[in-house]
C-alpha cells in the first residue's frame, strides 16, 4: 500500500482541528503534519505540528519537498463575515494561498489536494430551495466571490494539469470543540456557548433566517469518504453540494429548550442579515450521494442532544 504523507494548512480553524483528528486515526499520528499561522490549541499540539503560511510560496515548496509530501488538505481562509471587513486580506489568503497549493500539487505529483467550497458560493438569484449542483452562482461576499473563482481554479488544473483536486460546497458547520471564527453561520456555534454558560442568547440573524448546516462529525465524514473516492467516481471537479439539514434560529432554540427550559433567545440582526439572505436555504446534494455515496447521520435533534452532552465537560476544563 502506498504511503501517505499529509499536510493540513489552516489546521487551527473550526474544521481543521476536527479534521487533523479524523485524519490521525485514519493514517496514523505520524504520517499528518497539521499547519497554521498561529501555535496550536488544545488537542492539536498532541500530533506534528510545525507554522506555515500558505502565502509564503517558497516556504510552502521547501516544506511539501522536506517532508515529502503527498496529499494537501487547504484550509486556511478568511470566512465570510470577516471578509467584509478586510476584502483585500480575503481575497489575497483564499486565492493566492489556493494557486500555491495548485502549483505545488504539479511541482511535486501530489496524489490529491482538498479545498473546501461553500454555500456562500452562491447569491441572491440562485434559487433558495434544493439548490441545485449547477445553477446561477452570484455571490455578493468577497469570500463566496473567492470560493467561486476558487472553484473554477481547481476545475481549470484538474482538466489541464492533470490535478487531482477534490472539493464540497460546506453549508454552515457546526462543532463544540473550538470557537466560532468570523462566519455568518456561526451563530448556531455560540448559541450552544452561550446556552450553557449564560441561559440567553442575542442573535445576530432573524429568527425566521433558514441556512443550509451540518455537524461537524459529518463534514469530517464527508471530506474523508470524498478524498478516500477513486478518482473515477468524482465527477464533479469544481466542487460538490452537499447538505444535511436546514433550520432557522429560532428553531435551533426551540430544540435547545428541549434540554435547557429556561434558554432565552433574542434577536437584534445586523449586517450579516444580508449575507444570510443572499444564500441557499436548503441544498440538493443528489450528486454527491450518487457518485461517492455521501449519507449524513446527523439532524438538528441528534446533534442538539450530542452537543449539549459533551460541550459542559469542556467548559468545566477551560474553567
Ligand atoms: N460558514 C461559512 C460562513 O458563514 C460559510 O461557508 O462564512
Amino acid at each position: 500500500m502506498k504511503k501517505h504523507k499529509i499536510l493540513i494548512i489552516g489546521a487551527g480553524g473550526q474544521l481543521g482541528s476536527e479534521l487533523t483528528q479524523g485524519l490521525w486515526s485514519l493514517y496514523g499520528k505520524e504520517n499528518v503534519i497539521a499547519t497554521d499561522i498561529k501555535d496550536p490549541q488544545g488537542i492539536l499540539s498532541q500530533g506534528n505540528f510545525e507554522i506555515l503560511d500558505v502565502l509564503k510560496q517558497k516556504n510552502l515548496f521547501d516544506f511539501i519537498k522536506k517532508n515529502e509530501i503527498t496529499q494537501v488538505y487547504h484550509l486556511a481562509a478568511v470566512l465570510s463575515a470577516t471578509g467584509e471587513k478586510n476584502p483585500k486580506f480575503a481575497w489575497h489568503l483564499n486565492m493566492d494561498g489556493l494557486v500555491h497549493v495548485l502549483d505545488a500539487a504539479i511541482e511535486f505529483k501530489l496524489d490529491r489536494v482538498y479545498w473546501p467550497s461553500s454555500i456562500a458560493a452562491f447569491g441572491p438569484t440562485t434559487p433558495k430551495q434544493n439548490t441545485p449542483q449547477d445553477t446561477i452562482m452570484d455571490p455578493t461576499t468577497i469570500y463566496g466571490i473567492s470560493k467561486q473563482a476558487g472553484e473554477r481554479w481547481c476545475e481549470w488544473y484538474f482538466r489541464n494539469k492533470g490535478v487531482d483536486v477534490r472539493s464540497l460546497r460546506y453549508p454552515g458547520l457546526i462543532g463544540y470543540k473550538t470557537k466560532p471564527g468570523g462566519g455568518t453561520t456561526d451563530y448556531a456555534v455560540d448559541i450552544f456557548f452561550k446556552a450553557l454558560t449564560n441561559k440567553k442568547f442575542e442573535c445576530f440573524l432573524k429568527e425566521n433566517t433558514y441556512l443550509p448546516m451540518m455537524y461537524m462529525d459529518d463534514a469530517v465524514k464527508a471530506t474523508l469518504d470524498l478524498m478516500e473516492a477513486p478518482a473515477d467516481k468524482i465527477k464533479i471537479r469544481s466542487s460538490y453540494n452537499i447538505s444535511a439539514m436546514s433550520f432557522s434560529p429560532a428553531e435551533i432554540a426551540a430544540e435547545i429548550r428541549k434540554h435547557i427550559p429556561d434558554f432565552t433567545i433574542s434577536y437584534n440582526p445586523d449586517f450579516r442579515q444580508g449575507i444570510a439572505e443572499s444564500w441557499p436555504q436548503s441544498i440538493d446534494d443528489a450528486a454527491a450521494r450518487k457518485d461517492w455515496g455521501w449519507k449524513h447521520q446527523f439532524g438538528l435533534k441528534e446533534m442538539t442532544e450530542e452537543i449539549l452532552t459533551k460541550l459542559p465537560e469542556l467548559l468545566a476544563q477551560e474553567a
